[in-house]
């Protein structure tokens, strides 16, 4: 009873009210785990960042730099040759892992499952994201004579249907031992009222907190301490649906043995000015990716003597860390950003609601947000055709179409070449 009227005292002075009438509603089982799960929540933070989403976030611009960045097609053919020599030598040695960032919830995209099981339409018979991925390890296997070993995170809400996925497609002829899959944290969703979002199987909804939760997560599921194990130096964290991601590229990797840095990232330089990508600058002296709704306008068309963007280079969720810099990154908390996203959710009735516009506000954190946390970071510059063709909305840019066009022109331009 106490623990039961402790719960209410929180709910109440929170402004849950509609949380302590479901409570009064369930049975002793259910009503059991509601409490449980009301006890890990920290309703303070959940307020705060509530109460944040209706603060403009404002960055001083005086503080802001532009980067310093190589561009793989203009590198001298003995740099590029000294580069990819030194990150051949890591892979070959088995001294390097991959992350695939697979816990998002794909709200834009709208397939029903994990997105990488989203099969995209390509050459007639279609390959699913994870397909695809595997693809990129496996001739990177291939070509180096190695296991890379592949961990993958998942959320609490996807982690099942992508286990199950992966073992009833025997995880695409993967050498399954080579494969770990890990669960990153969540957050309760908010509405616009603040108020906590209640879920189908009538707890408070929860939803992974951002891809920024995959340092954390890589040292709590133990995955660091095994990569540790195993010897690894290098590890890759990319994201899950972008079809032209090059996961083991050597340049990169031998780019940042090269410079003694702890970090490197592949960019792409942006369409347009006003292209809605995060971009590298340096804040304060250390690297840092703005996204596209913080940068102010005048700077996003800034451009320098040659012509170029000032802040072009996009952050294309393609990122490469030592295993030092894994460690120092998990232990520090980073900041969170809010999404204002399409959430179903159990209203008052016990209804099932499923919105058909943005509802609901998901906290996450950022992968790049880690970034400051290092003095230096090494660019790549890539070419868009060649590493980046991501799937993140149902029709239109960055749709399965435009997806599919850039996969099938970029193999054919390989297969030409071979
Ligand atoms: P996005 O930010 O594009 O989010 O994720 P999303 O969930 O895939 O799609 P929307 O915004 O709901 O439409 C970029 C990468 O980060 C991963 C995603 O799976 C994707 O690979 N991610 C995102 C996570 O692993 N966890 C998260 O909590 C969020």
């Amino acid at each position: 009873m106490d623990k039961e009227q402790d719960a209410i005292d929180l709910l109440k002075s929170y402004g849950q009210n509609h949380i302590i009438n479901l409570l009064k509603k369930l049975d002793e089982v259910k009503k059991e785990e509601l409490l449980e799960q009301i006890e890990k929540i920290d309703f303070g933070q959940i307020m705060e960042l509530y109460d944040n989403t209706k603060k403009k976030i404002e960055i001083k611009e005086n503080k802001i730099e532009s980067i310093p960045y190589l561009d793989k097609a203009k590198l001298r053919e003995e740099q590029k040759t000294k580069f990819d020599k030194l990150g051949e030598e890591i892979i070959k040695s088995g001294k390097y892992a991959v992350v695939t960032m697979a816990g998002g919830q794909g709200t834009r995209l709208g397939h029903n499952g994990p997105k990488g099981t989203f099969k995209l339409d390509v050459y007639g018979k279609g390959k699913y994201l994870f397909e695809i991925l595997k693809d990129n390890l496996e001739e990177a296997n291939k070509k180096y004579d190695t296991v890379i070993p592949w961990y993958i995170m998942t959320s609490k809400e996807n982690n099942q249907a992508t286990v199950d996925f992966l073992e009833k497609h025997n995880y695409f002829g993967y050498p399954k031992e080579a494969v770990t899959i890990f669960t990153q944290s969540e957050l309760p969703l908010v509405d616009t009222e603040g108020k906590l979002l209640i879920s189908k199987d009538m707890k408070i909804k929860e939803a992974s907190d951002g891809n920024g939760g995959t340092y954390s997560s890589l040292r709590a599921s133990g995955c660091l301490a095994d990569m540790k194990n195993k010897g690894i130096k290098w590890v890759f964290i990319g994201g899950v649906d972008n079809v032209l991601l090059k996961m083991a590229d050597v340049t990169l990797l031998g780019m940042a043995v090269d410079k003694g840095v702890q970090i490197a990232s592949k960019s792409v330089v942006k369409a347009n000015p006003h292209e809605k990508v995060g971009v590298f600058c340096k804040m304060n002296g250390h690297p840092k990716v703005i996204e596209y709704a913080e940068l102010p306008e005048k700077m996003a068309e800034e451009v320098d003597y040659d012509g170029e963007l000032k802040y072009g280079e996009s952050h294309i969720m393609c990122n490469l860390y030592t295993i030092d810099a894994i460690e120092k990154a998990s232990k520090e908390p980073l900041i969170y950003h809010s999404a204002f996203k399409k959430n179903s959710y159990i209203d008052e009735e016990g209804k099932e609601i499923i919105p058909t516009e943005p509802n609901s506000y998901k906290f996450e954190s950022f992968i790049f947000d880690a970034f400051e946390f290092f003095d230096d970071i090494a660019i790549l510059r890539g070419k868009r055709e060649d590493d980046f063709a991501p799937v993140k909305n149902r029709e239109g840019v960055d749709s399965p179409k435009t997806a599919k066009e850039l996969y099938e022109k970029y193999w054919n331009r390989q297969n030409r070449k071979n």
